[in-house]
């Protein structure tokens, strides 16, 4: 994961990289670190810090260098515990060569062993050392220039990095190379700076002219110039694209944290996400990005979702509605799973991949797989350009704006928009839902922002809740249907953020094992809306009750029968069963995001975790 940084220009780097990590430290925060090139003497100057950005700008406050050039690295690590040492960025034996990497080399143990036996020492438990040492003894042995010697370190290694080099011998130049991590090259006025960049947030109030690197491509930046070739050595044409975010998209909006931004914006992301697409008046969704393959979604014998985490759960969900719309037999694949296993592909087969980063490697790499095996490759990416976006053979972002908060929360709604819409739009070619069904939950549709925007206003309602419930140690989630989904999300967001131990499930399953849990000390959050399966909930709910279990219970508006029952009730707006979930896991996001911060975690950067997780 790890966000990496990197300038060459006219002016001081320093500031330029610590505000660009602080920008990409959603991607990992274990450590940070920086090292700029000093002019005329040509040395380095280099911080190194445990922890936050934050401690290492304390750590240089008053030192920091005036070079024009400089790299900087936020880490989520990966070998070696997080400290000093295994911060980077890491140096080669000279010490004239230095590196910042976002990625895993698989094969470092035995490119380490190797070394060592040629007498090389490591300060540093990363495979990142070992990883620049290599490339030093190439350029060394072969008598190559550092360009060359990159491109053949990289013949050799095996994993996924994105890298840039700095060398004091050429200051005046950085290195940069992908290969399954992400890297974005900003390109300043007259070609006079550059920036580099994990995800273009760091670069986009610089620039908006980007190159984003693909695998196995080399850039080296110069004053004025840039250069990309391939691993192969064949020199390529750098791809000038125009970045279109906006600056404050990415920042908190008077929000105590980016997380509770993000919750709140949904009203308007998912707005957005629809806009164009869904179109009442002429009673029809137009889907641009999947156009082309239209015929190939209708004529589907089997769709498979893959995907990881969150997305994973909207792919749950979707399962539910294309098999009920659409009529197309659904797969729900976990991506890590998917791509080591020997799937059967079928000809005519579609693999969807969903995915807010558009950047997580096991995703992406089961996608690569499906492509291999001939299936056609679509993806639902929220950011534009990333990796799987570019991978797809066609594809529908979801513009819900960049999320920043590692736990993923408007995301999520604006995958079930999209796919939703796609399963709608299919159905309604396949005729396998009526005209008036379709505009009924067409009509439905748009009419979700306003019943999410209501729920927002519950806000304070759920804090208290949260109050009564933050010390305990365990909760268990239960939804049925569409709603068994939301379950399982409601129960990822809290232990993400929370560290408190949450399981979701199916609510009738619940009598299958997880029933010996139930005690007077353990919250019981149903989802339990006004759908074809409330009265069996109702049954599941007394079951709990039964057993002095404390019920949180999601209703419809006006259910006359469940305040009753339970011991805290949240009502949210009535909406189709189908489209429920959009609705229903607002309350679970905010009750999440009131116990984390009651229990005083670190809401946007919870321990452990990344935005984007680039290592499988
Ligand atoms: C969500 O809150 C998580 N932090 C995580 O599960 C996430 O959904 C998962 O890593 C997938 O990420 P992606 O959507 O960017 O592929
Ligand atoms: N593998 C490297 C490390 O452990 C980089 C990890 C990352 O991508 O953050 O330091």
């Amino acid at each position: 994961m790890c966000g990496i940084v990197g300038y060459i220009g006219k002016r001081e780097a320093h500031s330029i990289l610590i505000n660009g990590l602080k920008r990409l430290e959603y991607r990992g925060y274990d450590s940070a670190g920086i090292v700029t090139i000093d002019t005329p003497s040509n040395s380095f100057t280099a911080f190194k810090k445990k922890g936050k950005v934050a401690d290492l700008e304390k750590a240089i406050s008053g030192k920091s260098s005036k070079g024009k050039i400089g790299i900087g690295h936020t880490r989520w690590a990966t070998h070696g515990e997080p400290n000093d040492v295994n911060a980077h960025p890491h140096f080669s034996p000279s010490k004239k060569l230095a590196m910042i990497h976002n990625g895993i080399i698989e094969n470092y143990s035995s490119i380490k062993k190797e070394l060592i036996s040629k007498g090389h020492k490591f300060d540093s438990e990363t495979d990142t050392e070992v990883f620049i040492h290599f490339i030093e003894h190439i350029q060394q042995n072969n008598g190559c220039t550092l360009e060359e010697a990159v491109r053949l370190a990289l013949t050799k290694v095996v994993g996924a990095y994105a890298i840039v080099i700095l060398s004091k011998d050429q200051p005046d130049q950085l290195i940069a190379a992908r290969k399954g991590s992400p890297l974005v090259i900003g390109i300043g006025k007259n070609k006079e700076e550059f920036f580099i960049a994990s995800d273009a947030t760091p670069i986009i109030e610089y620039t908006r002219e980007v190159v984003y690197l693909n695998d196995e491509e080399i850039a080296v930046l110069r004053g004025n110039d840039i250069q990309i070739k391939s691993i192969k050595d064949i020199e390529l044409t750098p791809y000038i694209q125009s970045l279109d975010i906006e600056l404050e998209a990415i920042e908190k909006g008077g929000y105590d944290h980016y997380m509770l931004k993000e919750i709140f914006e949904q009203p308007r992301s998912i707005k957005d996400c629809m806009r164009g697409r869904v179109r009442l008046k002429e009673k029809k969704i137009v889907l641009g990005g999947i156009q082309k393959n239209i015929d190939n979604l209708i004529n589907a014998k089997r769709i498979i979702l893959i995907a990881c985490g969150t997305s994973w759960h909207s792919g749950l969900v979707a399962e539910y509605i294309f098999e009920e719309f659409a009529r197309i037999p659904v797969e729900v694949e976990y991506a890590s799973e998917f791509r080591y296993r020997n799937p059967i592909i079928n000809k005519g087969d579609i693999v969807i991949a969903i995915s807010q980063s558009g950047e997580t490697a096991d995703t992406l790499a089961a996608m690569e797989l499906a492509k291999r095996k001939g299936a056609i490759n679509l993806g639902i990416c929220n950011v534009v350009g990333s990796s799987i976006a570019r991978l797809s053979d066609e594809g529908v972002y979801t513009h819900a704006g960049p999320e920043i908060g590692v736990a993923s929360t408007k995301a999520f709604t604006a995958q079930l928009i999209v796919l939703t819409m796609m399963a709608l739009k299919v159905a309604r070619y396949k005729k396998t839902i009526t005209e008036g069904h379709f505009e009924e939950l067409l009509k439905e549709l748009t009419l979700i922002p306003e019943k999410v925007r209501k729920v927002l206003e519950l806000s304070t309602a759920i804090q208290k809740i949260a109050e009564i419930y933050k010390d305990a140690t365990n909760f268990l989630y239960l939804g049925r249907g569409y709603n068994f989904p939301v379950a399982l999300e409601g129960a990822l967001k809290l232990k993400e953020i929370s560290y408190i131990h949450a399981e979701g499930y199916p609510a009738a399953e619940m009598k299958h094992g997880p029933i010996a849990l139930i005690d007077e000390e353990m919250p019981v959050v149903f989802i339990a809306t006004r759908d074809s399966s409330y009265d069996k909930i109702v049954s599941n709910i007394q079951e709990v009750k039964a057993r002095k279990g404390k019920v949180i219970a999601i209703v419809t508006e006006g259910d006359a029968l469940l305040p009753k029952m339970v011991d805290y009730v949240i009502e949210v707006p009535n909406t189709s069963d189908a489209l429920m979930p959009m609705v229903s896991v607002i309350p679970l996001q905010l009750l999440s995001y009131h116990i984390a911060l009651m229990r005083g975690c670190n809401v946007d950067q919870p321990r452990n975790l990344a935005k984007s997780v680039t290592v499988e």
